[in-house]
């Protein structure tokens, strides 16, 4: 977060209409109503010095903490009540439900800039995207995102409430498990800009249809502030929808991104090189060449709805390509390394931040435009996608056709659900099927060889990346990408 001064605790208090004051002692040092934060935080085990510490309730109340956050630094305490925890003399700001004080401190911090901000749902690629835009608008001034996938009812306010005045542009992850989540948290960012990446199967487990999620994607854009731009997916089999939903939520404007034609900023080709890719597009009609440093066809599309948005909210398109090429995959979403194996080196992809079926294609397509060395194989190190409903064995067992399709060559699965998609594979390609993806890790390190592509995939809960930790070890060149 920036440097200084983020809130005073008279603006802190006009915002949330809250109660400056301390519990006990006297004030004298530590005057309840002089104090200035440089940063907020919700957890006391991150908290910054200066920072003001919101308890909330959550799965712990965080009023159980303020001694803890004092301790820390604590700049002063968003609170609901002065609990005994609370040390003498600190001051506190007194409201009476300190989630809505936190969202309150949001919409201030959004009135009092005059950037534009950008909004990112989607199935997969809301991460990705968020961080191609931190990039992309980076080049031309100053951003404002989260550092991680602050998505979610805390985590979308927080995120809002860090807003520096003087940030040129805010980028908001805005995720969701259940419809009618998205609604208050886009209406509280009110987005210039509001991207959908995707529609797929994530979160089959409590949507009885894919056009559900649709629909609940398609809550962003009714947060879009007055001549807001609508974002969309072309090649998504619920573009129509999307694109009728936006319209009548009073989009100003769409733009539309993906391969087919017709796509505003479209993909014509895609190519790995190097450690990224090379692009062709048709941008806004113009065709264009560039090179990017994050892989994976997925991620150029993800590039292209983050230059559409871009656009949409004024930034400089030359500058935020050229941005594109200094981009590097973050953990588990993608990162390529090479490693040391017997007799030479091998190639491992790191997908395994978390897995559903649109990004599990989406990394099954990136082994298969991999291409091995020689003598090497393309393998596969797969875990289970959770949350998919009752569905989930079919979508396991589908993935069958896909990895054929990329030429992978060994298949190891770990999970109950993986069985589905053991029991789908030629005998040709399973490699090894363990309960669970401890099981996993030993043998994978035995059986890479010189030459081989290593994609390794999953839920996080799936734990399948004990097996990139493993692996990624032996980075040869002992710098491991972050
Ligand atoms: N547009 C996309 N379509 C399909 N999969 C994607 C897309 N973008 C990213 N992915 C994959 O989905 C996984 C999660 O990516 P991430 O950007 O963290 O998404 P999210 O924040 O939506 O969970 C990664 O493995 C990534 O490679
Ligand atoms: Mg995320």
């Amino acid at each position: 977060m920036g440097d200084g001064h983020l809130w005073t605790a008279y603006e802190a208090a006009a915002a949330t209409g809250g109660a400056l004051c301390s519990r006990g002692g006297d004030a004298e040092d530590w005057p309840a109503e002089e104090w200035s934060a440089a940063g907020i935080s919700i957890d006391t085990r991150s908290l910054k010095p200066g920072d003001i510490f919101v308890a909330l309730r959550d799965a712990r109340d965080g009023h159980e903490f303020l001694k803890n956050a004092f301790d820390a630094g604590a700049a002063a305490a968003l609170v609901a009540r002065a609990p005994e925890t609370a040390p003498d003399g600190a001051p506190l700001l007194v409201v009476d439900d300190t989630l809505q004080g936190l969202r309150d401190l949001a919409a201030a911090a959004r009135l009092r800039n005059f950037g534009k901000r950008i909004g990112v749902t989607g199935s997969a690629g809301k991460t990705s995207t968020k961080e191609i835009l931190r990039a992309v608008l980076g080049a031309g001034g100053s951003v404002h995102a989260a550092d991680r996938s602050f998505n979610n009812h805390w985590g979308v306010p927080l995120t809002l409430a860090r807003l520096p005045m003087h940030a040129d542009y805010g980028v908001f992850e805005i995720g969701m498990n259940h419809g009618g989540e998205i609604t208050p948290l886009t209406k509280l960012v009110r987005p210039h800009a509001a991207i959908v990446t995707t529609v797929g199967a994530a979160h089959l487990e409590f949507f009885e249809s894919i056009e559900g999620i649709a629909e609940a994607k398609a809550e962003i854009f009714l947060g879009l502030a007055p001549g807001g731009v609508a974002v969309l997916p072309l090649d998504n089999e619920y573009f129509p929808l999307l694109k009728k939903r936006a319209e009548e939520a009073g989009a100003a404007a769409f733009v539309t991104f993906g391969e087919k034609a017709g796509a505003d900023f479209r993909l014509l080709d895609y190519k790995p090189a190097g450690a990224g890719a090379r692009l062709r597009t048709s941008i806004k009609g113009e065709e264009r060449g560039f090179d990017v440093g994050i892989p994976g066809k997925h991620q150029a599309l993800n590039m292209l709805a983050a230059l559409a948005a871009a656009d949409a909210v004024g930034a400089d398109l030359d500058r935020g390509i050229a941005a594109l090429a200094g981009l590097e995959p973050a953990e588990g979403r993608g990162q390529r390394t090479v490693i040391e194996v017997d007799g030479g080196e091998a190639v491992l992809i790191d997908e395994s931040y978390n897995a559903n079926p649109s990004s599990m294609a989406a990394s099954i397509g990136l082994l298969g435009a991999a291409a091995p060395g020689a003598g090497g194989r393309r393998i596969a190190v797969l875990g289970e996608m959770l949350e998919l409903g009752p569905d989930a064995p079919a979508l396991h067992a589908s993935l069958a056709e896909a990895l054929i399709e990329a030429k992978v060559d060994r298949v190891y699965a770990a999970g109950e659900l993986m069985r589905h998609l053991w029991d789908a594979l030629p005998e040709a390609m399973r490699a090894l099927y363990a309960g669970s993806a401890v099981g996993l890790v030993g043998p994978v390190e035995d059986a890479v060889k010189s030459g081989d592509v290593v994609m390794i995939k999953g839920s996080n809960a799936s734990k399948v990346s004990a097996v990139a930790k493993a692996l990624s070890a032996r980075a040869a060149d002992r710098k491991r990408a972050s």
